[in-house]
């Protein structure tokens, strides 16, 4: 095998130097130089060269990097310098054996010896890099020597700068810290994961793992996710010198740093830190489970070294867990906003971490059922997030006699209606449309565009209206009168006329948009429409038997189910009268006009069109079988361009998607 010269080790780097600074001018500040056929000839050149001398590819160079769009899977990536786990210790004494090692091994003076602590929190080790002062590359700790790239999904996490605030900044920069979701938001996205019928994150950790850990970068960026930084790993330019000194750095270059840290002078000082910290533990906002105790000076640690990937200079004191035991008096099952069923548990009060705790969730049947819980049984419950208590698990030696295992009711505890499980689905839900449980989302759903598209009628108004009796179901919204109107807060003439009339103007809806308000789970749009030309009318649609729907293109089986489930529900069948009594029209769709010429085709649209509103633009693909989606993926047929185009349209070209202007959307759509 032949080896470089110094000529070509050189233009290897100028190469990457070259391509990282396109890259920068591309991703970060939008701005590029050259063309992307220059851009190829650099990067093939590199590529030629790494192919003919391997022992020159590094791990930062940018043919390592992986495309922007969702991945089929995460690329691995060796960390520059590993990434070490910490030494845990539990108790006082454990600790103060640490601190003994530490004396010994570096016989100074134990008034030299200052440790850095910090909170350690509860999330996913990350590490960011950093050429010439922008974010490059975001890895997950993995095992600590290789991690995966997730550098497209870190750069959606808003506290993660994409360029380093200060002048100079470091030439490259690792710097390293953990992404954590508050424990409020982690509520939230539970409480939403359980009306969707996802499955649910045990903890905020897991919800910011599983977060950080998607394919599709747009999820992540979904998610509510921050990232305290704690350290750097590698860095080209002189090094601060102390623990304290590199997070005063990393809050200069514009990290998030924790307030709760502390440089202490003394073992005991780092004992009463570790009891303040525990005090405000429940009041933060984010999950933490000890405290990280680390060398202050740099020096010392690099005397200290490392024992077997852990280092002898720093230690993770840990909190002791929230966790209790308590007994299950019974076991309900609670009704959620969009129908699931959740059983709680009912327990024998108890305090957890200086909360009291009642009721603990259970998430789903199949918990229930592998966890085993029965009624009288001794558990253990934790806080989870510190918001929704959770049944970890049974005593088993504590159970007395033997009570029956829990089965869910086969009806809505709320409204009696026949509750579903469908397949692959951990939820159970209630089908009813009108169950008063859920009446407030599928009001919301039912107004929205692209469903009856009421203006006006936003949820905390339609919330008002249920609060208040106004209405019951979606469809009392044909039935309200001025009067009715007037009963609500800040409501006016004006107002009032105005609602009204959005309310009549939705009564000749399409009946793609029809079937959609109806809210069938797992029924979109897109397969509203898809419906909509099959069966062309919905008493067609609601005669079909799960067999005849999944014989149409794109519905599986899981869709034909809720569709027959929902049709077989005597309680929506009543609603659908009910919307006919409104005034509400039920369009019949010609089956022969119809023009399927663009099934299975994608289109985006971006720039201003001059015959179409986006709206108009959209029915008219969506009429012809096309779908529209928001971003534009190697997944898209077409990006349909009007004036002023945004950088989707760059992005088109980049991934070499046919691109039409207005005439040849016309022309396409038969104008
Ligand atoms: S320092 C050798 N500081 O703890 C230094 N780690 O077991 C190791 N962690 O995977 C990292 N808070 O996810 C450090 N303030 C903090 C931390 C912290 C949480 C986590 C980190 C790492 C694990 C080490």
């Amino acid at each position: 095998m032949s080896k470089p010269t110094p000529r070509e080790i050189e233009r290897v780097r100028h190469l990457r130097e070259e391509i990282r600074r396109h890259n920068h001018l591309y991703y970060v500040l939008d701005n590029p130089e050259i063309s992307d056929a220059e851009y190829d000839r650099l990067f093939d050149e590199l590529k030629a060269f790494e192919e003919k001398y391997p022992e020159l590819v590094t791990p930062d160079s940018p043919t390592q990097r992986v495309g922007a769009e969702p991945l089929e899977k995460f690329r691995t990536l060796r960390h520059t310098v590993p990434m070490l786990s910490l030494n845990k210790c539990t108790t006082e004494a454990e600790f103060r054996d640490f601190h003994r090692r530490v004396k010994d091994l570096l016989k100074v003076p134990e008034t030299d010896i200052h440790y850095t602590v910090e909170p350690k929190f509860d999330g996913l080790a990350v590490e960011v890099r950093y050429e010439k002062g922008a974010y490059s590359l975001g890895a997950t700790r993995g095992d600590g020597t290789v991690g995966e790239d997730v550098t497209h999904n870190l750069k959606t996490v808003k506290s993660i700068p994409l360029k380093l605030m200060g002048n100079p900044v470091p030439d490259t920069i690792e710097v390293r810290g953990e992404i954590i979701m508050s424990k409020e938001d982690f509520a939230a996205l539970n409480r939403d994961r359980v009306e969707r019928g996802e499955p649910l994150f045990a903890n905020p950790r897991n919800a910011a793992a599983g977060s950080v850990r998607q394919l599709d970068p747009r999820i992540t960026a979904s998610r509510p996710l921050g990232m305290f930084a704690y350290g750097i790993g590698r860095m080209d330019s002189p090094q601060p010198a102390t623990q304290w000194e590199t997070l005063e750095a990393l809050k200069k270059l514009g990290f998030r740093v924790s307030p709760h840290i502390r440089l202490c002078r003394s073992a005991e000082e780092v004992h009463a830190f570790y009891h303040e910290i525990l005090e405000i533990r429940d009041s933060l906002p984010y999950e933490i489970d000890g405290i990280v105790i680390k060398v202050d000076a740099f020096d010392f640690q690099r005397s200290l070294g490392e024992l077997s990937r852990s280092p002898r200079w720093a230690v993770a004191w840990k909190f002791p867990p929230q966790q209790e035991h308590t007994v299950v008096k019974d076991i309900l099952v609670s009704v959620g906003r969009t129908g699931a069923l959740t059983p709680v548990a009912l327990l024998e009060p108890v305090r957890v971490g200086g909360v009291e705790v009642s009721r603990a969730t259970l998430h789903n049947e199949d918990e229930v059922h592998k966890k085993d819980v029965r009624v009288g049984d001794t558990v253990v419950i934790q806080r989870a997030g510190d918001v929704i208590p959770e049944v970890v698990k049974v005593i088993h030696s504590k159970r007395r006699g033997d009570p029956p295992p829990f089965t869910m009711p086969e009806t809505c505890p709320v409204c009696g209606s026949k509750v579903e499980r469908l397949p692959g689905e951990a939820i159970h839900r209630c089908t009813g449309i009108a169950c008063p449980a859920q009446v407030k989302e599928h009001l919301a759903h039912f107004v929205s565009k692209g469903a009856m598209d009421m203006e006006g009628l936003g949820y905390k108004f339609l919330e008002q209206m249920v609060d208040r009796g106004i209405i019951r179901d979606p469809a009392d919204l044909y039935f309200l009168t001025r009067e009715d109107l007037m009963k609500m807060d800040r409501m006016g003439d004006k107002l009032a006329e105005n609602l009204l009339a959005a309310v009549e103007n939705s009564r000749n809806p399409t009946l793609t948009s029809l079937i959609y308000a109806l809210g069938i789970r797992n029924v979109g749009r897109h397969l509203a429409g898809v419906l909509a030309h099959h069966f062309h009318s919905i008493e067609n649609l609601a005669r079909q038997s799960k067999e005849d729907l999944e014989q149409v293109h794109e519905i599986g089986p899981t869709i034909a189910l809720s569709v027959t489930n929902f049709f077989n529900n005597p309680k929506n069948i009543t609603f659908i009268e009910k919307l006919k009594r409104g005034g509400v029209a039920f369009p019949v769709e010609e089956a022969e006009s119809r023009d399927a010429s663009l099934a299975g085709k994608t289109f985006v649209l971006t720039g201003v069109l001059q015959g179409y509103t986006r709206e108009e633009a959209r029915r008219l693909i969506e009429k012809l079988g096309g779908r529209v989606t928001g971003s534009v993926s190697r997944k898209t047929d077409y990006v349909v361009a009007g004036r002023d185009p945004g950088s989707k349209l760059d992005q088109a070209q980049r991934l070499g998607i046919t691109i039409l202007d207005e005439a040849a959307f016309r022309d396409m759509t038969g104008g």
